[in-house]
Formats: C-alpha cells, sequence, structure tokens
C-alpha cells in the first residue's frame, strides 16, 4: 500500500520523505489555509519534496473553469494530480484531464456508486473519506470493501485512495481490504512505528547492555 501525507505543511513534508516511506503528497483548500502559504507556492515546493504524486484541488464548480484551474495547477510540476470533486462536472473535468495525461484524484467521494462513476471517467485515483463517513454514522471502511469488489469486478485501474483517515486502525484495515493508497496527517503516520513493547524491549534490552560495559564503537 502506498503511503501519502495528507498535509500542506513542507516541514512535516520533508521529514517524512527522509524516511523513504514516503510515495506522496494530497493537499486541499482546507490543508492550504492552515498552512497560511500561498497555494502554487507552496504546492510547488511540496512537488519538490517528493518523486510522487501531489494532489492540488480546483476550486471551480463549473467544467470550463476547472479546466483552466486545472492548466494553471499541471504547469507546476510532472507530479502534480489534479483533485476534483466527485460532482458530473468535476467527473466531466476529470476525463478532459486524463484523456490529455494528466493525473487526476477524485475527491469528497462517499457512495460506491460515486466511486464506479470516477472509475469510468478514467481517475487515476478516487478518495474516499472513511473517517467523515464514521463520522456521520456510515461504515466508511464497508465504503472501501465495496469499491474493492466493484473495481476488481471490471478491472478498473483506479486506485483506491483511503482518505480522511484519522488513527492506525483505518490503516491497518484499509491494507487488510487491499486499497491501493491511504493519505493520512504526518502524526498517523509516525503512531504507526509506536508500540508499547517496543519501547519496553528497547529499555530493557539497553539496560542489560549497559551492564557489559562494552560498546560498538
Ligand atoms: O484530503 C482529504 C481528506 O483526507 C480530509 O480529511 O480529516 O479533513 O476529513 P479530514
Amino acid at each position: 500500500m502506498k503511503f501519502f501525507a495528507d498535509t500542506a505543511d513542507v516541514n512535516d513534508i520533508a521529514e517524512l520523505a527522509a524516511t523513504g516511506l514516503l510515495d506522496g503528497v494530497t493537499t486541499n483548500p482546507s490543508l492550504i489555509h492552515k498552512s497560511g502559504r500561498k497555494f502554487l507556492e507552496v504546492v510547488k515546493e511540496i512537488c519538490g519534496l517528493v518523486d510522487g504524486p501531489v494532489s492540488a484541488e480546483v476550486v471551480a464548480l463549473d467544467h470550463a473553469t476547472m479546466m483552466k484551474e486545472a492548466a494553471v495547477l499541471r504547469a507546476i510540476a510532472d507530479n502534480i494530480a489534479i483533485k476534483v470533486p466527485l460532482t458530473i462536472d468535476g467527473l466531466k473535468t476529470c476525463k478532459a484531464l486524463t484523456d490529455d495525461g494528466a493525473m487526476v484524484n477524485v475527491t469528497l467521494c462517499f457512495s460506491a456508486n460515486q466511486a464506479l462513476l470516477a472509475a469510468k471517467a478514467g481517475a487515476t485515483f478516487i478518495s474516499p473519506f472513511v473517517g467523515r463517513h464514521d463520522d456521520n454514522g456510515f461504515d466508511g471502511m464497508q465504503l472501501i470493501s465495496d469499491i474493492r469488489l466493484i473495481y476488481d469486478n471490471y478491472g478498473f485501474d483506479t486506485e483506491i485512495l483511503v482518505a480522511s483517515v484519522r488513527h492506525p486502525i483505518h490503516v491497518l484495515e484499509a491494507a487488510r481490504i487491499g486499497a491501493d493508497v491511504m493519505t493520512a496527517p504526518p502524526a498517523v503516520i509516525r503512531q504507526l512505528s509506536k508500540h508499547v513493547l517496543t519501547d519496553k524491549g528497547i529499555e530493557g534490552f539497553l539496560a542489560d547492555w549497559a551492564k557489559t560495559g562494552q560498546s560498538i564503537l
């Protein structure tokens, strides 16, 4: 499963990229607002930090303006993935952009039928929001299972990008189901490495090592 960081914080992205575990980045208008940076400027900087896809979202709601915004975003770097909302205009834009060779991430997906439409529109990625789904009393992971089943039934290439990830169990379940990608806040990605028994084990080994009076270097 590929790991994307869901953030526009360049320090976090640089730190995660240095681990070699980061396959891409997703941003959205809320994350850009949180960064306090200029959209085009921060996205350009992010594209230089990771080799993989960097999602940048259009904000227009009509197809014609989405295409104009997408042209500006595509000019930033080769690893830009244009993020469009799951609306009829967004799907039309997705089809036009992918036909033209661009990567497209169709976002704000909350149903398997929406995911089916995105695949038919040639989306590179479909982003079902599991956390927001759960928050509203739906089963986010059931949605991922349904999309996996449907995409496999028809051999769609669209990658399932599990978004709105809130905790390590979301990541575990997404991996069990066979999602292609998950995007999570950097804190959640770091949390995946944590286990109380790992910490306790290190503590015990180091205490015994100290008693040997030896050093490796
Ligand atoms: O980038 C889209 C998605 O990951 C947003 O997550 O936590 O705002 O629901 P969240």
